[in-house]
């Protein structure tokens, strides 16, 4: 499964580049707004990181402005996924642009029907959001395990990108659902990393290593 940071900051993004583990970036206007800069410098930056997926999402409500804008953000630079929310608008918008070989990135998708609509349509991905609906009293990554389903029962190639992800159990009940893709906060990411026993262990074996008699005349590069 790919690991996705859900966030416009480059700090963030720069600090879990680094790690490796960063397989893409999903921003959205709010997100964009946190940051108080101009959108086109923060894709260009996270794009120059060498980052291979970064989604950017257009504002138009009407299907020719989301052309427009779909078009430009995706000139932009390879690695840019257009974002279209899931209305008549977005999927006709949708349609259009993945004939011209734009990558989709629909968002806002909150059923297993406006995914099927979706994968209709050509999108890339799919991003279900499932912390809002788990917010809203409905059971969110059921919603993911439906998807899976479709998609594999008529073999669309729409990937499912799990979004709206609050805690390190939603990635892995979606991975074990089959999500090809979960996009994370940043502190949701740096969960997944940390576990207090790893931390023990390792000041354990470094302070056992203290005791290891250590050679007099090797120099430290050879140790
Ligand atoms: O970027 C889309 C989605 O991940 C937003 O999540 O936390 O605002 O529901 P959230």
């Amino acid at each position: 499964m790919k690991l996705f940071l859900d966030t416009a900051n480059l700090t963030e993004i720069r600090t879990m580049w680094e790690t490796g583990i960063l397989d893409g970036v999903t921003t959205n206007p709010t997100l964009v707004a946190q940051e108080g800069r101009v959108f086109e410098d923060v894709l260009k930056e996270i794009c120059a990181l060498g980052v291979p997926s970064v989604s950017a999402e257009v504002v138009a409500t009407d299907k020719d402005g989301m052309l427009k804008e779909g078009r430009y953000l995706a000139a932009l630079h390879p690695s840019i996924y257009v974002k279209c929310p899931m209305t008549p608008a977005g999927l006709g918008a949708t349609k259009v642009l993945a004939a011209e070989g734009i990558r989709v990135n629909m968002t806002l998708v909150f059923s297993a029907n406006q995914a099927l609509l979706a994968a209709k349509v050509g999108a890339t991905y799919v991003s279900p959001f499932i912390g809002r609906l788990d917010d809203h009293g409905e059971d969110g990554m059921a919603l993911i395990r439906d998807i899976v389903l479709i998609y594999r029962n008529y073999r669309f190639p729409t990937q499912v990108l799990a979004a709206s992800i609050r805690h390190p159990v939603h990635v892995l009940d979606a991975a074990k659902a089959g999500a090809d893709i979960a996009t994370l906060p940043y502190s949701v990411m740096e969960k997944l990393v940390h576990h207090p026993l790893t931390d023990i262990g390792l000041a354990r074996f470094l302070k056992d290593w203290e005791k290891v008699p250590k050679p007099l005349r090797v120099p430290p590069s050879d140790r």
